[in-house]
């Protein structure tokens, strides 16, 4: 008998995937469950009190050390930014520029009440998910943020739908429009996905 079964939702992972892998892994579900541990940790780490009043979101180091802290013990790339081109993001050249800039407004959004708390995360999540920084983990690794930039301003984290959006489904669908809304200009529908 086979160590790991074939079928329905056990999708093997790819040679690609699997060669960056820490972890000696042979399905989809065992990683999505072993990411799923990792990311905790991150969040543990992001959201404890002492972390969030002493370490500044908005600055460069803190975006690649949460990537690295939520898939540190999973991807060899973790926290490294991408050195390829995706279907989704800016080119990968244009990486750190794109981010600088977004850092900077940012900060000023905050320094000025440009926007309500809420609204200023969520226009962080999506400015930072459609610049793609990294090979993977950027819609996790972005609403992570963006939970961190709503405890930052006294609100709590944010609900996203309050589903597992990893997965295919509903919500996942929900999510992507309102994404997509929000590339053409209107950021409401995501602003209601987060907090659904
Ligand atoms: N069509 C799209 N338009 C805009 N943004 C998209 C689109 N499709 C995906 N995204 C964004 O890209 C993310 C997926 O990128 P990536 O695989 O790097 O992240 P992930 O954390 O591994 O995925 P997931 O969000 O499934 O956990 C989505 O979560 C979403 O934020
Ligand atoms: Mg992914």
């Amino acid at each position: 008998m086979s160590l790991f079964t074939e079928g329905k939702g056990n999708t093997p992972l790819s040679a690609d995937e699997r060669a960056d892998l820490i972890p000696n892994l042979a399905t989809k579900e065992e990683l999505n469950e072993w990411e799923r541990q990792n990311i905790l940790e991150a969040y543990a780490w992001a959201l404890a009190p002492n972390n969030l009043r002493r370490r500044d979101p908005l600055a460069e180091p803190y975006l690649r050390d949460l990537h690295l802290r939520m898939f540190d013990q999973t991807w060899k790339w973790a926290g490294a930014y991408r050195t390829t081109e995706k279907n989704i993001g800016v080119p990968h050249h244009e990486i750190r520029e794109r981010l600088a800039a977004l850092l900077g407004d940012a900060r000023y959004w905050l320094e000025h009440g440009t926007y309500a708390p809420d609204e200023l995360a969520v226009r962080f999540h999506h400015r930072l998910v459609f610049i793609h920084p990294f090979a993977n983990g950027n819609g996790r690794h972005a609403r992570l943020m963006a939970d961190v930039l709503a405890q930052r301003q006294d609100r709590p984290v944010f609900t996203w739908g309050g589903a597992d959006l990893v997965r295919a489904g509903n919500f996942r669908r929900r999510y992507i429009d309102a994404l997509q809304a929000a590339d053409a200009g209107d950021v409401g529908p995501l602003l209601a996905f987060a907090r659904s």
